[in-house]
């Protein structure tokens, strides 16, 4: 039996947003939802704001983990921007390059988003910081699966945010208008997204390599039930070529992430560079999406 409870104040305490986590009543629940949850808070209490769910069922070993999930207020519910990090990272490291810039910076953009104001807001966003990414996609997988066919067909798209500033890292746009490796096709749209952050890239003259469209990172469950999607990545513990290191940078011959998965991959991980012009690149492309009523899935 599950419990209601409201995680984003002190227990007992009532605040300014109404809505609940479903805890479950035995596992403990692993990952920072209580401050990512104070911080969302602090976000809606603001105009245009979001609103709060967590979901805790997603249940691995002995232990659980939490998606948290916040709306826009704004924008059209039928047609819904899903804009997804996951929180957790492996046992062996704190996991601040995999995936600590992709959850800082989908929380930055979720406090700025209501600056989009009520014009620019026609779509509806949805932020989700996913757990159990590494334990296999559970979060999201639970999310997609989980969701009644009614609500999953209002998913317009998913935008992923997974490793965003490797220190020798590429900026690999997801190649979504290739056929994936794993055998799921790409659905038809992701390719309309690869091009909105190619074009923005190119806007900055800004150099962009391809990474393959594998569904190995969070976005997999949504391409799985053919929703089309996109992101951005800087590399993992694939090594940089001669031709990269021309084009970004960086050694030729190294991982693109020595630290991938390993305890040393701390702030000193990440090049803030590479991290801050991804940073804009995603937000460019979510306000893109909040304002367009272009469906990029026909
Ligand atoms: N999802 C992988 C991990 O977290 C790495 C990855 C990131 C793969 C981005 C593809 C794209 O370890
Ligand atoms: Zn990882
Ligand atoms: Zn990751
Ligand atoms: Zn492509």
């Amino acid at each position: 039996g599950a419990s209601a409870v409201v995680i984003y104040n002190k227990p007992g305490e009532k605040g300014p947003v109404s809505g609940t986590v479903t805890k479950p009543s035995r596992l403990p629940i692993v990952g920072p939802t209580y401050e990512l949850g104070v911080d969302l808070v602090k976000a809606a209490k603001k105009k245009d704001g979001l609103r709060l769910r967590v979901k805790t069922d997603t249940v691995h070993g002995t232990t659980s983990s939490a998606n948290v999930v916040a709306d826009t207020e704004r924008g059209d519910p039928g047609n819904v921007v899903v804009a997804g990090a996951h929180l957790d990272s492996v046992p062996a490291g704190p996991g601040i390059n995999d995936n600590g810039t992709g959850a800082a910076v989908l929380l930055a953009i979720a406090g700025k988003i209501r600056e989009l104001g009520k014009t620019g807001l026609r779509n509806r966003v949805r932020f989700a910081w996913w757990g159990a990414e590494e334990e296999g996609l559970r979060g999201s997988t639970h999310y997609v699966k989980s969701l009644p066919a009614a609500e999953r067909e209002k998913i317009a798209l998913n935008v992923n945010l997974d490793m965003l500033g490797s220190p020798n890292g590429i900026r690999a746009v997801y190649d979504g208008d290739n056929s994936t490796g794993g055998g799921t096709p790409a659905p038809a749209g992701s390719g309309a997204i690869e091009k909105m952050f190619r074009d923005y890239f190119k806007g900055r003259r800004l150099p962009v390599a391809e990474s393959e469209f594998n569904g190995r990172s969070d976005y997999g469950p949504f391409i799985e039930k053919g929703i089309p999607s996109g992101g951005v990545a800087t590399g993992a513990e694939g090594v940089k070529t001669a031709a990269e290191a021309k084009l970004f940078g960086g050694r030729a011959g190294k991982a693109y992430d020595p630290c991938y998965h390993a305890k040393c991959d701390r702030v000193q991980n990440v090049n803030l560079k590479l991290l801050d012009s991804n940073a804009d690149g995603v937000a460019h492309v979510l306000q893109h999406l909040a304002e367009t009523t272009v469906a990029v899935n026909g």
